[in-house]
């Protein structure tokens, strides 16, 4: 069956083609040394502040998208399980002020440039998938070592990483086979694949535009006391 066929499926595909975009947002300095530990939950806070916005722009299309969908098909990954908006205010609750910034998070311009791109694929089936996916299947994957290293190093505490726990998720490795599996399934046409493929690009490279601007915001800062 063509669909499910593992070399030439829409999962392959995308991880593959985007696999050098991947590579390059990773590997953003802010990330490594926030990684590395040599920054501080400052930091942190401000990255979480990023995603706010980001989920406030995702989860809401997706929400919208679920109830008047023209691919309904698409609906089956956009699971409620999944949505980050309340874990990531929860969070930002006690970090924005432990670490010395403002209650209310600040979104930086290429934040807004990024959101601003999910609302406008909202109506576009293929394109806000692969925003959907970006997200999702990063945070289930590389997002559950981050939360590990940001305890370790910064201290940052369980009630801080929510953004991270997936409460109704036991096992993300096989939540992640089946996202695959559902998104193999679609149907989409080529040139809807295309288009999955193509805002998939563009998304790791909206994150990583992201990452360099919070290196530069986040130096400009006041140092922490130590
Ligand atoms: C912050 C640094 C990052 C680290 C350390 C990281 C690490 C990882 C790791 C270890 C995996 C699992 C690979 C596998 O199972 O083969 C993964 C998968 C993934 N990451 Fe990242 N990642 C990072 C940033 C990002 C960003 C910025 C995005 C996009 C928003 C992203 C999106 C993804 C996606 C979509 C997958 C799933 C690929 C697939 O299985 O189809 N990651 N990441």
């Amino acid at each position: 069956m063509p669909h499910s066929d593992e070399a030439s499926s829409l999962a392959t595909r995308v991880k593959k083609l985007t696999q050098e975009d991947h590579r390059s947002a990773e590997s953003a300095s802010f990330i490594t040394e926030l990684m590395n530990g040599d920054l501080s939950t400052r930091e942190y806070a401000m990255l979480v502040s990023q995603y706010h916005f980001i989920y406030q722009a995702l989860d809401a299309a997706v929400e919208h998208f679920r109830d008047n969908s023209l691919l309904p098909q698409v609906v089956q990954l956009f699971d409620p399980k999944l949505d980050r908006r309340t874990a990531i205010l929860e969070d930002l609750q006690t970090l924005l002020p432990e670490s010395g910034l403002h209650p209310a998070p600040v979104e930086l311009t290429s934040t807004a440039t990024y959101a601003q791109r999910i609302r406008d694929v909202a109506d576009d089936p293929a394109r806000l998938a692969a925003h959907h996916y970006l997200r999702y299947l990063g945070d289930l994957s590389g997002g559950l070592a981050i939360a590990r290293l940001m305890q370790r190093h910064y201290r940052v505490h369980d009630h801080q990483l929510n953004m991270y726990t997936f409460k109704s998720i036991s096992k993300p490795k096989l939540y992640k086979d089946s996202y695959r599996e559902k998104l193999n399934n679609l149907n989409l046409t080529p040139e809807q694949q295309d288009a999955f493929v193509d805002e998939a690009a563009r998304g790791f490279r909206y994150n990583k535009a992201i990452f360099e601007e919070l290196g530069t915001f986040c130096k400009r800062l006041t140092p922490v006391a130590v």
